[in-house]
């Protein structure tokens, strides 16, 4: 009997019909925008990935090293037989809490690619005998049934992606999660946090363009899937902090005045020279703002790690 298994909530179309919804609202909207969540084809994960080992980009280390260091702290507060990951991507980070879960039932990675969850899982059940994978592919944003397996449970979303998210758009996720969670089931939550100026626009606008290529990928998405004729070239990557609302945002400005066509939406966009589009807000956090958010959709923080130079958190609640 294999012990991986994947149970998949997404309808084969939904992707497209979403990206299509995402596309005109944000394109005919203004100022123009475009959700994040766009960027992760194959070469925009590829890209990401590049990211993360970027000189000037620091969360994925940082987080790494609170990992290896509370990884044992983790499981022995959460006594966790059930591991949800959220954006498991390739499982990577998760290793170090596989490790330390001694107890462990089952991991539950979540994604909305099926290749990247495949590859990982089987990798997984084959490097650890007797771990149950059950994978569910599927957006993290919405309702997620979480299969019947024992608890407590471990909930972990990692990395910082919930910056993703606008304040109104957290407050409802993190409600979301608490009613998928029962009491002694706990969340294990990563955030970057508020710094230098310099230190932040420079993770999000690297020296060699890495970032700058991720950005513009979304746009490559976009002609491919929904037959567009957008001219990478004809946008440059701009990466500014917002001090008022303590976030990063990616933009991509328009070089000059330009008409877009977008076929599969039947839609022409025109873009004044200098005008941009707003692809990302990446939200910066402070710990009391983390503990009320947290507070605020119903859990209790009892843990919070920094690295060496408190550059980025990991947060530890549970359900109240
Ligand atoms: C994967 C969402 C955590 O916001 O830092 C990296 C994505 N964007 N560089 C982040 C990202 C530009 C990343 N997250």
């Amino acid at each position: 009997m294999s012990l991986f298994h994947s149970t998949r909530t997404l309808p084969e179309d939904a992707t497209g019909a979403a990206l299509r919804a995402d596309v005109r609202d944000g394109l005919t909207g203004t100022p123009k925008t475009l959700p994040p969540k766009w960027f992760y084809d194959a070469r925009g994960s590829e890209l990401f990935d590049l990211i993360t080992e970027l000189p000037e980009y620091y969360p994925t280390r940082a987080e790494r090293e609170i990992l290896v260091g509370r990884a044992d702290e983790i499981a022995a507060a959460s006594g966790a037989r059930t591991l949800v990951e959220l954006g498991s991507g390739s499982s990577e980070k998760t290793r170090h809490l596989l490790d330390a879960l001694t107890g462990l039932h089952t991991y539950v990675p979540v994604d909305v690619s099926e290749s990247a969850l495949t590859r990982a899982g089987q990798a997984l059940v084959a490097e650890r005998p007797g771990l149950r994978v059950h994978a569910l592919i599927a957006d993290f944003t919405r309702p997620l049934a979480l299969p019947d397996t024992p608890g407590p449970r471990l909930l972990a979303f990692l990395g910082g992606t919930i910056g993703n998210l606008l304040p109104a758009e957290r407050a409802a996720f993190l409600a979301g999660l608490r009613a998928q969670l029962s009491p002694g089931d706990a969340l294990l939550l990563g955030t970057d946090l508020v710094k230098d100026e310099g230190v932040l626009v420079r993770a999000y606008d690297d020296a060699a363009g890495v970032t700058a290529a991720f950005d513009k990928n979304v746009l490559a998405v976009v002609n491919r899937e929904l037959g567009a004729d957008f001219d990478l070239a004809a946008f440059d990557h701009v990466a500014l902090w917002d001090a008022e609302n303590e976030w990063i945002e990616m933009r991509l400005r328009s070089r000059g005045a330009q008409t877009v066509k977008i076929r599969a939406l039947d839609l022409a966009v025109d873009f004044a020279a200098g005008e941009e589009l707003r692809t990302e807000v990446s939200a910066k956090f402070r710990r009391d703002g983390v503990r009320d958010e947290l507070s605020a959709a119903g859990f209790g923080t009892t843990h919070w790690w920094t690295d060496r130079e408190g550059r980025f958190a990991l947060s530890l609640s549970t359900v109240r």
